[in-house]
């Protein structure tokens, strides 16, 4: 089950030098070509889900995908939820399943961008989840993921990256160097000696937006320079769209099957030129072993309840537990049972699924499960057991 902690397989690429790749996932195609390059190049590999690629695909349903691909593989794994646009973001991309999270507030004014990173930062470190900020503002040019990033380019400055990843508690830092998102419009110059002096200025792995249509020399440069993780995805869009143009034009009545036929293939190709030039393939032992595994946990309760309380009475508890409880961050979901034998010790069982063990601590000290244990749970039940459980 190689799903790792992000900010352990960041730290790993910053250590060693080299620099993971986040590429982006538009469907399963890109899901699988992603994964069977890592495989084929022995390497650690950041699936990103970018917000905006959700406006015609419904992320929730996805995701179950996403984990199980990532949870049959041998090569180490970690699930990002990249540009998202809001706080509720994060607690979707956490319940959804995402160990890593990252809210782009860095079109804010620098205050306003802390404080909301901080904020996110509290929230998803309960749960166990990395968390990604952004400072200055990497631009969108053209194409598929440009129109999601309007306005101008922003420098980070050095200066001030220090006392934002001091004060955020951020795991990692996006800095805008002259990339952009999308494709370029002419050669990017890129200001290393920024670069530099940031990744001297702050202590956490710094990242880069915006890889599609950097040159071999400049991905070199940029890792040389302190860059552990590259985000990449127009680039990966349009090669799929070239191979379903080519689809077409071999074929103008095929199916959808075929219109679809090489996609993941042609990704493929693409994260391994990636993976190779960035130096991440032949990791994956070293960061399996070196990087915590990233497990779901869960809390589960076994109660009775006496006769006295009515079918009614228990259906009322539990569905004011459910609405109570689902509301904690880092539980992705709840269910309620009971025995189907009638000589069980306990009755009835309350599970609430919850995002990593760090997020099982988390959860039963919120003021929400609290009152809800306090006041409705523990004085309706006559006895009970509570297991908090990991997969092993
Ligand atoms: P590109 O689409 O330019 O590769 O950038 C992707 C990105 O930075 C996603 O966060």
């Amino acid at each position: 089950m190689p799903i790792v902690h992000l900010a352990d397989m960041i730290n790993h690429a910053n250590r060693h030098n080299y620099a993971v790749g986040a590429f982006g996932v538009s469907g399963l195609q890109f899901v699988e070509g992603i994964i069977q390059a890592a495989e084929n190049c022995r390497a650690p590999v950041v699936l990103n889900l970018i917000e905006s690629n959700f406006e015609n695909q419904e992320f929730e349903l996805l995701m179950p995908a996403v984990t199980a691909a990532a949870q049959r593989t041998a090569v180490p794994i970690a699930i990002n939820y990249d540009h998202g646009t809001s706080f509720a973001s994060a607690e979707r991309a956490i319940r959804a399943g995402c160990n890593g999270v990252m809210v782009d507030t860095s079109a804010l004014l620098f205050s306003d961008n802390l404080w909301q990173t901080r904020d996110v930062v509290a929230k998803a470190h309960a749960c166990g989840v990395t968390v990604e900020g952004e400072l200055g503002y990497v631009p969108g040019v053209e194409g598929e993921n440009a129109k999601h990033h309007p306005g101008e380019l922003t420098y980070t400055s050095a200066a001030e990256a220090a006392g934002f990843v001091e004060r955020t508690g951020v795991d990692c830092l996006a800095v805008s160097i002259g990339t952009v998102h999308g494709r370029m419009k002419g050669v990017p110059k890129l200001d290393y000696a920024r670069l530099a002096k940031i990744k001297e200025a702050v202590s956490v792995p710094l990242v880069i937006h915006g890889g599609t249509g950097l040159s071999d020399d400049q991905f070199r440069k940029l890792i040389a320079n302190g860059v552990a993780k590259i985000n990449y995805y127009t680039a990966l869009a349009d090669i799929a769209n070239r191979r379903i143009k080519e689809n077409v034009a071999a074929d103008r009545k095929g199916g959808h099957n075929a219109l679809l036929s090489g996609v993941s293939d042609a990704v493929r190709v693409e994260v391994e030129r990636c993976i190779h030039l960035w130096g991440c393939s032949g990791r994956a032992a070293e960061v399996l072993a070196q990087c915590r595994p990233w497990h779901d946990a869960e809390h589960v309760m076994f109660y009775n309840v006496p006769e006295t309380l009515s079918e009614n009475e228990i259906a009322t508890l539990l569905r004011e537990g459910k609405k109570a409880l689902e509301a904690i961050p880092g539980v992705r979901s709840i269910r309620a049972s009971r025995t189907i034998r009638s000589d069980a010790e306990y009755s009835y069982c309350l599970s609430v699924s919850l995002a990593s063990k760090t997020a099982v601590e988390a959860f039963q000290n919120h003021p929400a499960y609290l009152r809800f244990a306090n006041t409705n749970f523990w004085p309706m039940i006559s006895d009970h057991i509570t297991l908090d459980l990991e997969e092993s």
